[in-house]
């Protein structure tokens, strides 16, 4: 992509109805992205459908879900789960008898792990093995599937799979201290990318939060012409992170977290979209703000970004609502602390000198760098200790709001995508939160119509802080 697309029309769902199908292709959290998709689809009478990435028992081999954990997932999801382990990744595949690439990392050492090389044939071998265990049990997903869509039925397939950090203790050492190390503890993430552990830590991110997408979309391709052929229609979308449009100095801009090594894997996603729609298929990835879950909590500083989406509130025509939302944030701040303290820490970040070089769209995703990381880690601990608990905090309200929002958008947009990558920024997040909750009777009483978009976007895309 040269320039961030964003969505900028917030559109209904025309499509799907009871009785459609949904199939969420990940696990679901409660904190996670999927949760406000899966809530429209609900609405909307669908019967949801899941899967399971299985678990790995004490030898690490992968089986389905246990009656109980299936119930419990079930009742999470509120919908069945096809009960085939769909794990993706190859770090714990191998040919029979050998080692896996998470062994072949756990040989590296920490003092050497920066020039020591791995067998690339090998790791070859095992990637093959891992596929073929995906394909071959994603075509049984697919035919237990096949059963459960009736003729004539629309289906939306949802992409939520991202991961593939080895469990390899060396590894998982290098990881810390690219994602939460300062000072002397700070490593940078081009030695890693540079080294044979990085590049084979890099290959699985493909694999888990990529080729996933491909194999899903060729693997429907059936239920995707019985489908159609009978009438119904099917969508596939995913979630992307390639930055954010967010309110900069009164202005939507773009910027990043830094370092999101995770990033070519997103592009690559992007990609699969990209030819997908090239040949008629109607995937989408939708690129998502940062947020807080079980899977980004690894990333320090990824809430940055996402505490001005308070002043978005107000800024889009948020009313009483949007007050509420201040209100609520403001009250989670210790004694002697007000929002305006937290706005200015973070626009101190992104003015800093330091900062504005990693806000080049063309240049993402870039490696850390010392100062970078201390000031994004640094400037993140320093608003936890403004909050009363460090475990109740305004990023954890937030996410939930996106989350929300995310879900509607995407949801709604799917009935006729317009495209195979999109954006969603802060002002549209922002529209879609205040159209779902002010009262006609707001601050003004304009904004909770405005339901199509013509909210000024001429800021975006700003692709870089210094242009
Ligand atoms: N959190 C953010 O800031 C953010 C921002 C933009 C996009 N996203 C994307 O949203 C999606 C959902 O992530 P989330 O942050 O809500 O977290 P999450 O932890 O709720 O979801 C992660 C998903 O990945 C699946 N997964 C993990 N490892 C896997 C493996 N080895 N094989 C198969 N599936 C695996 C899990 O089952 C789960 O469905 C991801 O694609 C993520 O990259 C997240």
């Amino acid at each position: 992509m040269k320039n961030p697309i964003s969505l900028e029309t917030i559109s209904e769902n025309t499509v799907f109805r009871n009785g459609d199908v949904f199939v969420l292709f990940g696990e679901l959290f409660g904190r996670g992205y999927a949760t406000g998709l899966v809530d429209q689809a609900r609405k909307a009478g669908m019967q949801i459908v899941g899967i399971t990435v299985g678990r790995r028992d004490e030898n690490n081999v992968l089986r389905p879900l246990t009656d109980q954990e299936l119930s419990e997932a079930e009742a999470r999801l509120g919908g069945e789960i096809i009960n085939v382990p769909l794990m993706a990744g190859f770090d714990l595949d191998a040919p029979p008898g050998g080692p896996t690439p998470t062994d072949l990392l756990a040989r590296l050492t920490l003092e050497g792990w920066e020039s020591e090389k791995l067998d690339w044939d090998y790791i070859e071998k095992c990637q093959a093995v891992a596929t073929a265990r995906f394909t071959d049990a994603l075509a049984q997903v697919m035919a237990v599937l096949d059963g459960m869509i009736p003729e004539g039925h629309n289906v939306f397939f949802a992409h939520t799979m991202a991961g593939g950090i080895p469990k390899a203790k060396k590894f998982l050492v290098v990881a810390n201290r690219i994602y939460k190390g300062t000072g002397a503890r700070h490593m940078s993430t081009q030695a890693l990318l540079d080294s044979d552990m990085g590049k084979l830590i890099l290959r699985n991110f493909d694999e888990v939060s990529a080729n996933t997408f491909r194999h899903l979309i060729d693997f429907s391709a059936a239920i995707r012409k019985r489908s159609e052929a009978s009438g119904g229609q099917v969508r596939y979308t995913a979630y992307g992170y390639h930055g954010t449009g967010i309110l900069i100095d009164g202005e939507y801009r773009w910027q990043t977290y830094t370092n999101y090594t995770q990033g070519y894997a997103k592009m690559r996603l992007e990609g699969i979209a990209e030819d997908a729609w090239s040949k008629g298929v109607r995937a989408t990835v939708y690129n998502c703000p940062e947020i807080r879950t079980n899977s980004s909590d690894v990333f320090t500083g990824i809430e940055l970004p996402l505490i001005p989406l308070l002043l978005a509130l107000r800024k889009e025509n948020g009313g009483r609502w949007a007050d509420e939302q201040w209100r609520a944030c403001e009250e989670l701040l210790a004694e002697g602390f007000t929002l305006d303290d937290v706005f200015a820490k973070i626009a101190e970040l992104q003015a800093s000198d330091v900062m504005v070089p990693f806000y080049d769209f063309a240049a993402w995703p870039m490696p850390n760098s010392q100062a970078q990381a201390d000031l994004t880690i640094g400037t993140s601990n320093e608003i936890t200790a403004m909050h009363r608990s460090g475990k109740v905090v305004i990023s954890d309200l937030l996410s939930a709001l996106v989350v929300e929002a995310t879900g509607q958008l995407i949801f709604g947009a799917s009935s006729s995508p317009s495209g195979p990558v999109q954006w969603l920024n802060h002002d549209v997040v922002a529209r879609r939160l205040n159209a779902t909750h002010e009262v006609p009777i707001s601050r003004s009483p304009s904004a909770t119509r405005q339901v199509s978009g013509s909210a000024s976007l001429s800021s975006l895309p700003q692709i870089s802080l210094a242009s």
